[in-house]
Protein backbone atom coordinates (compact mmCIF):
# COMPACT_ATOMS: atom_id res chain seq x y z
CA UNK A 1 0.00 0.00 0.00
CA UNK A 2 1.35 3.64 -1.23
CA UNK A 3 1.32 6.43 1.15
CA UNK A 4 -1.73 7.94 -0.89
CA UNK A 5 -3.79 5.13 -0.05
CA UNK A 6 -3.16 4.75 3.73
CA UNK A 7 -4.01 8.69 3.84
CA UNK A 8 -7.66 7.82 1.84
CA UNK A 9 -8.14 5.20 4.84
CA UNK A 10 -7.93 7.38 6.97
CA UNK A 11 -9.81 10.08 5.22
CA UNK A 12 -12.45 7.67 4.79
CA UNK A 13 -12.73 6.25 8.31
CA UNK A 14 -13.07 9.93 9.32
CA UNK A 15 -15.77 10.87 6.74
CA UNK A 16 -17.79 7.46 8.65
CA UNK A 17 -17.42 9.07 11.67
CA UNK A 18 -18.72 12.37 11.00
CA UNK A 19 -21.72 11.03 8.70
CA UNK A 20 -22.81 8.16 10.56
CA UNK A 21 -22.93 10.65 13.50
CA UNK A 22 -25.41 13.21 11.52
CA UNK A 23 -27.35 10.31 10.77
CA UNK A 24 -27.80 8.69 14.06
CA UNK A 25 -28.61 11.83 15.29
CA UNK A 26 -31.03 12.25 12.71
CA UNK A 27 -32.83 8.95 12.96
CA UNK A 28 -36.12 8.96 14.87
CA UNK A 29 -37.00 5.32 14.44
CA UNK A 30 -35.36 1.57 15.43
CA UNK A 31 -35.77 0.51 12.11
CA UNK A 32 -33.30 2.99 10.97
CA UNK A 33 -30.70 2.83 13.36
CA UNK A 34 -30.70 -0.57 12.35
CA UNK A 35 -30.16 0.36 8.70
CA UNK A 36 -27.29 2.53 9.81
CA UNK A 37 -25.83 -0.14 11.97
CA UNK A 38 -25.58 -2.37 8.59
CA UNK A 39 -24.46 0.28 6.48
CA UNK A 40 -21.11 0.96 8.69
CA UNK A 41 -20.60 -1.95 10.90
CA UNK A 42 -22.89 -5.04 8.78
CA UNK A 43 -21.42 -7.70 7.80
CA UNK A 44 -20.62 -5.86 4.27
CA UNK A 45 -20.39 -2.62 6.20
CA UNK A 46 -18.02 -0.11 5.42
CA UNK A 47 -15.71 -0.44 8.48
CA UNK A 48 -15.99 -3.84 8.70
CA UNK A 49 -14.76 -3.56 5.38
CA UNK A 50 -11.55 -1.96 6.02
CA UNK A 51 -10.82 -4.13 9.16
CA UNK A 52 -11.08 -7.18 7.01
CA UNK A 53 -8.57 -5.49 4.30
CA UNK A 54 -5.86 -4.95 6.86
CA UNK A 55 -4.32 -7.78 4.95
CA UNK A 56 -3.69 -5.91 2.22
CA UNK A 57 -1.65 -2.98 4.06
CA UNK A 58 1.48 -2.85 4.68
CA UNK A 59 2.92 -3.93 8.05
CA UNK A 60 3.95 -0.98 9.36
CA UNK A 61 0.60 0.93 8.51
CA UNK A 62 -1.61 -1.90 9.38
CA UNK A 63 -1.62 -1.16 13.12
CA UNK A 64 -2.27 2.50 13.01
CA UNK A 65 -5.30 1.91 10.41
CA UNK A 66 -6.64 -1.17 12.40
CA UNK A 67 -6.38 0.93 15.95
CA UNK A 68 -8.58 4.09 14.19
CA UNK A 69 -10.85 1.67 12.59
CA UNK A 70 -11.66 -0.55 15.38
CA UNK A 71 -12.17 2.74 17.74
CA UNK A 72 -14.59 4.06 14.97
CA UNK A 73 -16.28 0.32 14.80
CA UNK A 74 -16.56 0.89 18.47
CA UNK A 75 -17.47 4.82 19.01
CA UNK A 76 -20.29 4.39 16.28
CA UNK A 77 -21.69 1.48 17.88
CA UNK A 78 -21.88 3.35 20.63
CA UNK A 79 -23.97 5.78 19.62
CA UNK A 80 -26.14 3.65 17.92
CA UNK A 81 -26.77 1.68 21.23
CA UNK A 82 -27.35 4.86 22.94
CA UNK A 83 -29.56 6.00 20.58
CA UNK A 84 -31.37 2.39 20.40
CA UNK A 85 -32.22 3.17 24.30
CA UNK A 86 -33.47 6.43 24.34
CA UNK A 87 -35.98 5.56 21.51
CA UNK A 88 -36.85 2.63 23.25
CA UNK A 89 -37.49 4.38 26.43
CA UNK A 90 -39.66 7.42 24.64
CA UNK A 91 -41.46 4.61 22.79
CA UNK A 92 -42.34 3.59 26.36
CA UNK A 93 -42.97 7.41 27.82
CA UNK A 94 -45.33 7.80 24.68
CA UNK A 95 -47.41 4.68 25.72
CA UNK A 96 -47.62 5.42 29.00
CA UNK A 97 -48.75 8.38 28.12
CA UNK A 98 -51.98 7.52 26.07
CA UNK A 99 -55.06 7.94 28.13
CA UNK A 100 -57.49 5.10 27.99
CA UNK A 101 -60.73 4.99 29.46
CA UNK A 102 -61.94 1.23 30.30
CA UNK A 103 -64.85 2.08 31.80
CA UNK A 104 -65.92 3.85 28.76
CA UNK A 105 -68.59 1.63 26.72
CA UNK A 106 -67.62 -0.15 23.47
CA UNK A 107 -68.52 1.01 20.15
CA UNK A 108 -72.08 -0.63 19.09
CA UNK A 109 -71.33 -2.54 16.03
CA UNK A 110 -74.74 -2.49 13.64
CA UNK A 111 -76.25 -5.49 12.10
CA UNK A 112 -77.46 -5.15 8.80
CA UNK A 113 -80.58 -7.00 7.87
CA UNK A 114 -81.94 -8.70 4.94
CA UNK A 115 -84.25 -6.60 3.06
CA UNK A 116 -88.12 -6.88 3.28
CA UNK A 117 -87.77 -8.33 -0.68
CA UNK A 118 -85.28 -10.60 -0.13
CA UNK A 119 -86.91 -11.73 3.04
CA UNK A 120 -90.27 -12.20 1.43
CA UNK A 121 -88.51 -13.70 -1.49
CA UNK A 122 -86.89 -16.11 0.68
CA UNK A 123 -89.88 -17.04 2.32
CA UNK A 124 -91.83 -18.14 -0.35
CA UNK A 125 -89.12 -19.72 -2.46
CA UNK A 126 -88.71 -22.08 0.78
CA UNK A 127 -92.57 -22.70 0.77
CA UNK A 128 -91.88 -24.32 -3.22
CA UNK A 129 -88.84 -25.77 -2.26
CA UNK A 130 -90.37 -27.79 0.79
CA UNK A 131 -92.78 -29.19 -2.26
CA UNK A 132 -90.11 -30.05 -4.40
CA UNK A 133 -89.67 -27.56 -6.73
CA UNK A 134 -86.18 -25.60 -7.75
CA UNK A 135 -85.14 -22.26 -7.92
CA UNK A 136 -83.67 -21.28 -11.38
CA UNK A 137 -82.93 -17.46 -12.61
CA UNK A 138 -82.96 -16.06 -15.75
CA UNK A 139 -81.63 -13.00 -17.77
CA UNK A 140 -83.24 -9.36 -16.90
CA UNK A 141 -81.70 -8.32 -19.96
CA UNK A 142 -84.04 -10.54 -22.36
CA UNK A 143 -84.62 -11.57 -26.20
CA UNK A 144 -87.38 -10.68 -27.44
CA UNK A 145 -88.25 -14.63 -28.66
CA UNK A 146 -87.92 -15.61 -24.94
CA UNK A 147 -90.05 -12.61 -23.33
CA UNK A 148 -92.41 -12.12 -26.55
CA UNK A 149 -92.47 -14.59 -29.55
CA UNK A 150 -91.76 -18.45 -27.70
CA UNK A 151 -94.67 -17.12 -24.97
CA UNK A 152 -97.61 -16.89 -28.03
CA UNK A 153 -97.45 -13.14 -27.48
CA UNK A 154 -97.69 -12.15 -31.50
CA UNK A 155 -95.98 -8.87 -32.76
CA UNK A 156 -98.95 -6.60 -32.62
CA UNK A 157 -100.25 -7.67 -28.74
CA UNK A 158 -100.45 -4.56 -27.22
CA UNK A 159 -97.71 -6.51 -24.05
CA UNK A 160 -95.45 -5.73 -27.02
CA UNK A 161 -95.97 -1.77 -27.36
CA UNK A 162 -93.25 0.52 -26.58
CA UNK A 163 -95.91 1.96 -23.68
CA UNK A 164 -94.86 -1.32 -21.47
CA UNK A 165 -91.76 -2.30 -22.64
CA UNK A 166 -88.32 -1.01 -22.02
CA UNK A 167 -85.71 -2.04 -25.00
CA UNK A 168 -81.81 -2.06 -25.02
CA UNK A 169 -82.12 -2.39 -28.98
CA UNK A 170 -85.02 -3.79 -31.11
CA UNK A 171 -85.23 -7.05 -30.33
CA UNK A 172 -83.44 -7.13 -26.57
CA UNK A 173 -85.81 -5.77 -24.20
CA UNK A 174 -86.09 -5.39 -20.67
CA UNK A 175 -87.89 -8.55 -19.67
CA UNK A 176 -91.57 -7.48 -18.68
CA UNK A 177 -91.92 -10.94 -16.75
CA UNK A 178 -90.41 -13.77 -15.41
CA UNK A 179 -92.31 -15.92 -17.60
CA UNK A 180 -89.44 -16.46 -20.30
CA UNK A 181 -87.68 -18.15 -17.57
CA UNK A 182 -90.04 -20.87 -18.08
CA UNK A 183 -89.24 -21.63 -22.11
CA UNK A 184 -85.43 -20.98 -21.18
CA UNK A 185 -85.93 -23.94 -18.82
CA UNK A 186 -87.73 -26.57 -20.68
CA UNK A 187 -85.63 -26.06 -23.39
CA UNK A 188 -82.50 -27.39 -21.89
CA UNK A 189 -84.18 -29.78 -19.17
CA UNK A 190 -85.53 -33.03 -19.13
CA UNK A 191 -89.18 -33.35 -18.08
CA UNK A 192 -90.69 -33.14 -15.06
CA UNK A 193 -89.70 -29.86 -14.39
CA UNK A 194 -90.37 -28.22 -10.54
CA UNK A 195 -89.56 -24.57 -10.96
CA UNK A 196 -89.73 -21.24 -9.47
CA UNK A 197 -87.78 -18.15 -10.63
CA UNK A 198 -87.59 -14.88 -8.62
CA UNK A 199 -86.31 -12.22 -10.12
CA UNK A 200 -86.66 -8.11 -11.27
CA UNK A 201 -88.84 -7.43 -13.79
CA UNK A 202 -89.17 -3.62 -15.90
CA UNK A 203 -92.57 -2.41 -17.50
CA UNK A 204 -92.21 1.65 -18.62
CA UNK A 205 -94.93 2.57 -15.68
CA UNK A 206 -95.19 6.04 -14.03
CA UNK A 207 -94.28 5.32 -10.78
CA UNK A 208 -97.00 5.79 -8.17
CA UNK A 209 -98.08 3.95 -4.89
CA UNK A 210 -99.01 1.03 -6.86
CA UNK A 211 -96.68 1.02 -9.30
CA UNK A 212 -92.97 1.15 -10.10
CA UNK A 213 -90.53 0.58 -13.66
CA UNK A 214 -88.37 -1.95 -11.70
CA UNK A 215 -90.19 -4.81 -9.71
CA UNK A 216 -90.20 -8.45 -8.38
CA UNK A 217 -91.71 -11.47 -9.85
CA UNK A 218 -91.80 -14.91 -8.78
CA UNK A 219 -92.53 -17.33 -11.92
CA UNK A 220 -93.73 -21.05 -11.10
CA UNK A 221 -93.90 -24.17 -13.40
CA UNK A 222 -94.87 -27.39 -12.96
CA UNK A 223 -95.01 -30.12 -16.01
CA UNK A 224 -95.30 -33.57 -15.77
CA UNK A 225 -98.03 -36.37 -16.82
CA UNK A 226 -101.21 -35.72 -15.71
CA UNK A 227 -101.03 -32.38 -14.52
CA UNK A 228 -104.80 -30.64 -13.68
CA UNK A 229 -105.89 -27.58 -12.64
CA UNK A 230 -106.38 -29.44 -9.62
CA UNK A 231 -102.76 -29.28 -8.97
CA UNK A 232 -102.53 -25.86 -9.69
CA UNK A 233 -105.33 -24.99 -7.41
CA UNK A 234 -103.94 -27.01 -4.53
CA UNK A 235 -100.47 -25.81 -4.96
CA UNK A 236 -101.48 -22.66 -4.94
CA UNK A 237 -104.05 -23.02 -1.19
CA UNK A 238 -101.11 -24.22 0.38
CA UNK A 239 -98.80 -21.60 -0.61
CA UNK A 240 -101.81 -19.40 0.56
CA UNK A 241 -102.29 -20.41 4.07
CA UNK A 242 -98.00 -20.58 4.38
CA UNK A 243 -97.64 -17.10 3.64
CA UNK A 244 -100.55 -15.65 5.12
CA UNK A 245 -101.64 -18.01 7.92
CA UNK A 246 -103.82 -21.26 7.89
CA UNK A 247 -107.37 -20.79 6.71
CA UNK A 248 -106.33 -18.23 4.15
CA UNK A 249 -108.65 -19.29 1.37
CA UNK A 250 -107.99 -18.21 -2.59
CA UNK A 251 -110.39 -17.93 -5.35
CA UNK A 252 -109.82 -18.30 -9.05
CA UNK A 253 -111.37 -16.08 -11.82
CA UNK A 254 -111.34 -16.64 -15.39
CA UNK A 255 -108.90 -14.72 -17.07
CA UNK A 256 -106.66 -14.25 -20.37
CA UNK A 257 -102.91 -14.57 -20.68
CA UNK A 258 -101.60 -15.82 -24.18
CA UNK A 259 -99.36 -18.94 -22.74
CA UNK A 260 -102.16 -20.70 -20.65
CA UNK A 261 -105.23 -22.25 -21.44
CA UNK A 262 -107.09 -21.88 -19.47
CA UNK A 263 -105.85 -18.71 -17.72
CA UNK A 264 -106.99 -18.28 -13.87
CA UNK A 265 -106.64 -14.72 -11.73
CA UNK A 266 -105.96 -16.02 -8.32
CA UNK A 267 -107.39 -14.00 -5.51
CA UNK A 268 -106.76 -13.99 -1.79
CA UNK A 269 -109.28 -12.93 1.16
CA UNK A 270 -108.41 -9.13 2.06
CA UNK A 271 -105.64 -9.26 4.61
CA UNK A 272 -106.98 -5.87 5.99
CA UNK A 273 -110.66 -6.84 6.37
CA UNK A 274 -109.87 -10.59 6.14
CA UNK A 275 -113.33 -10.31 3.57
CA UNK A 276 -115.44 -8.54 4.80
CA UNK A 277 -115.01 -6.17 2.08
CA UNK A 278 -112.50 -2.73 2.92
CA UNK A 279 -111.42 0.18 0.90
CA UNK A 280 -107.93 -1.76 0.42
CA UNK A 281 -110.01 -4.46 -1.19
CA UNK A 282 -112.51 -2.07 -2.48
CA UNK A 283 -115.16 -3.22 -0.70
CA UNK A 284 -114.91 -6.80 -2.47
CA UNK A 285 -113.04 -9.16 0.51
CA UNK A 286 -110.53 -10.25 -2.12
CA UNK A 287 -107.39 -8.93 -4.05
CA UNK A 288 -105.65 -10.26 -6.53
CA UNK A 289 -102.03 -11.83 -5.80
CA UNK A 290 -101.24 -13.75 -9.12
CA UNK A 291 -101.88 -14.90 -12.73
CA UNK A 292 -101.98 -18.53 -13.58
CA UNK A 293 -103.04 -21.37 -15.70
CA UNK A 294 -102.40 -24.89 -17.84
CA UNK A 295 -99.41 -24.26 -19.73
CA UNK A 296 -100.74 -23.70 -23.61
CA UNK A 297 -99.93 -27.22 -26.07
CA UNK A 298 -98.46 -24.60 -28.64
CA UNK A 299 -95.73 -23.74 -26.12
CA UNK A 300 -94.72 -26.94 -25.18
CA UNK A 301 -95.08 -28.43 -28.78
CA UNK A 302 -92.98 -24.95 -29.96
CA UNK A 303 -90.39 -26.81 -27.33
CA UNK A 304 -90.88 -30.03 -28.62
CA UNK A 305 -92.78 -31.63 -25.69
CA UNK A 306 -95.67 -33.37 -26.50
CA UNK A 307 -98.58 -31.95 -24.83
CA UNK A 308 -100.35 -35.10 -25.48
CA UNK A 309 -97.87 -36.98 -22.65
CA UNK A 310 -97.19 -33.97 -20.66
CA UNK A 311 -99.11 -30.85 -19.05
CA UNK A 312 -98.14 -28.09 -16.67
CA UNK A 313 -99.55 -25.83 -14.88
CA UNK A 314 -97.86 -21.98 -14.59
CA UNK A 315 -98.14 -18.77 -12.38
CA UNK A 316 -96.50 -15.63 -11.85
CA UNK A 317 -96.72 -13.50 -8.73
CA UNK A 318 -95.80 -9.75 -8.12
CA UNK A 319 -93.58 -9.87 -4.54
CA UNK A 320 -94.18 -6.34 -3.55
CA UNK A 321 -97.87 -6.89 -3.76
CA UNK A 322 -97.15 -9.47 -1.30
CA UNK A 323 -95.42 -8.15 0.79
CA UNK A 324 -97.39 -5.60 0.94
CA UNK A 325 -100.69 -7.25 1.63
CA UNK A 326 -98.30 -8.94 4.33
CA UNK A 327 -96.71 -6.63 6.11
CA UNK A 328 -99.60 -4.12 5.23
CA UNK A 329 -97.37 -1.24 3.65
CA UNK A 330 -99.78 1.29 1.62
CA UNK A 331 -96.68 2.59 -0.84
CA UNK A 332 -94.65 0.16 -2.91
CA UNK A 333 -92.43 2.88 -3.70
CA UNK A 334 -90.95 2.35 0.11
CA UNK A 335 -89.03 -0.63 -1.23
CA UNK A 336 -87.04 1.21 -3.29
CA UNK A 337 -85.98 4.41 -1.28
CA UNK A 338 -84.10 2.72 1.08
CA UNK A 339 -84.74 4.66 4.10
CA UNK A 340 -83.46 2.91 7.03
CA UNK A 341 -86.74 3.89 8.91
CA UNK A 342 -89.28 2.10 6.81
CA UNK A 343 -86.19 -1.08 6.19
CA UNK A 344 -85.50 -1.56 10.01
CA UNK A 345 -89.25 -2.32 10.46
CA UNK A 346 -88.98 -5.75 9.49
N1 LIG B 1 -96.43 -13.11 -16.68
C1 LIG B 1 -97.66 -12.66 -16.09
C2 LIG B 1 -97.51 -11.20 -15.69
O1 LIG B 1 -96.45 -10.70 -15.66
C3 LIG B 1 -97.99 -13.48 -14.89
C4 LIG B 1 -98.31 -14.88 -15.25
C5 LIG B 1 -99.59 -15.23 -15.62
C6 LIG B 1 -97.34 -15.85 -15.23
C7 LIG B 1 -99.92 -16.50 -15.97
C8 LIG B 1 -97.64 -17.16 -15.57
C9 LIG B 1 -98.94 -17.47 -15.93
O2 LIG B 1 -96.76 -18.13 -15.56
O3 LIG B 1 -99.24 -18.74 -16.26
O4 LIG B 1 -98.49 -10.59 -15.38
Amino acid sequence: MNEKSFESYLKDIEKYLKNSSIEVEKASMIEKLEEIYHYYLGRKGNITHILRSLSSIPEDKRPIIGKIANEASEQIGKIINEKRDYLKEKRIEEILEEKIDVTLPGRQLKLGKLHLLTKTINEITNIFIGMGYIVVEGPEVELDYYNFEALNIPPDHPARTLQDTLFITDRMPLRTHTSPVQVRYMEKHKLPIYLISPGRVYRRDNIDSTHSSMFTQIEGLAVDKDISMAHLKATLEVFAEKVFGEGTKIRLLPGYFPYTEPSAEVLVQCQECMGKGCSVCKRSGWIEILGSGMVHPHILENIGIDSEEFTGFAFGMGVERIAMLKYKINDMRLFFENDLRFLRQF
